[in-house]
């Protein structure tokens, strides 16, 4: 009889595996196939208006290293590094003795940020390609000095375990740069591209499969940013600001605005000053919404 019912549990058990597989396993796959995919055709660091917001970051970024005085001799990860746009200018403002580590999925997005490095005779980067949740598990605690996420969490599902591990791996006043996608830029790309079939999703849920695509996104609202670095983390934000509020890509809503790489130096300036006053101004007016939170 006990023989007869463990059999039986176990084939409950195996169907139920086999039937998790199918639904989960699967998709994830094409999701992330579908994200390394477009690290092939898409350079964050050639693509011109990716580096004017590449600028903007490292404005913010910047500013918060020198006001918090963190240290140009530290250790710092950047995590969904891609071909290293941000790891290059952190690099950058190293001394002698100061690392950057950066971990990407995309193979290829890592051999481009290794001869990125290369050619520019930065020898304080390293890379590997790595989960973002495997590359932080493997960093002792209270390691790195500062960490670096951006435009990553919006294409990972997993994010609240990736920014609970980035903090377990921060000395205590480390800081954590990490950027979101706005809900309202989403709501304003079904309304501009035609796709408001997905409205209804973006204003219920905070993830999920949108424009018909493999990619499960994520998305929210500066306001339970705030609440995720305050309540769940338990870090202190020092500031959460939007990222490119009235101009965008190829493709954006915002693009209708403004394209940073169509405009001549002069303009481009004024743009990225005005943007910088509107970033703190209207974080959900992004493109992209950065935190920026101590340890
Ligand atoms: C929009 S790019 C941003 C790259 C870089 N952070 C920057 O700002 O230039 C997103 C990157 O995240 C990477 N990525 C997505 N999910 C990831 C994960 N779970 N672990 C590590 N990298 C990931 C992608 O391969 C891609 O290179």
């Amino acid at each position: 009889m006990i023989r007869f019912a463990t059999k039986a549990l176990e084939k409950i058990l195996g169907a139920l595996r086999r039937m998790e597989s199918r639904s989960g396993t699967p998709s994830m796959n094409r999701h992330y196939k579908e994200i390394i995919k477009s690290t092939s055709v898409h350079d964050m660091v050639e693509t011109a208006d990716e580096a004017y917001y590449g600028d903007q970051y490292w404005h913010w970024i910047s500013k918060y290293l020198e006001s918090e005085k963190l240290s140009r001799e530290g250790i710092y990860a950047d995590v969904g590094c891609g071909q290293g746009r941000l790891a290059m200018r952190l690099s950058k403002w190293l001394s002698p003795g100061g690392t950057v580590s950066g971990c990407d999925i995309s193979e290829s997005a890592i051999g481009e940020a290794r001869r990125y490095a290369k050619g520019n005779g930065m020898d304080n980067i390293s890379y590997e390609v790595s989960d973002a949740l495997s590359f932080l598990k493997s960093q002792p605690s209270g390691s790195l000095h500062g960490v670096l996420f951006i435009e990553v969490a919006f294409v990972t599902p997993g994010y609240a375990d990736v920014l609970k591990e980035a903090k377990r791996v921060l000395k205590p006043g480390g800081l954590l740069f990490a950027s979101f996608r706005p809900q309202y830029f989403n709501l304003l790309y079904a309304t501009s591209s035609d796709k408001l079939e997905d409205a209804n999703k973006i204003l219920s849920s905070r993830s999920g499969v949108l424009w018909g695509g493999n990619i499960t996104y994520t998305w929210q609202t500066s306001w339970e940013v705030e609440k995720l670095f305050e309540d769940n983390l338990g870090m202190q934000l020092l500031n959460l600001v939007g990222i490119g509020c009235v101009s965008g890509i190829e493709g954006d809503p915002h693009e209708k605005l403004a394209r940073p790489s169509r405009l001549d130096t002069d303009t481009r300036d004024k743009l990225m000053q005005l943007e910088i006053k509107l970033g703190e101004m209207m974080p959900d007016g992004g493109r992209y919404v950065l935190a920026i939170a101590k340890k």
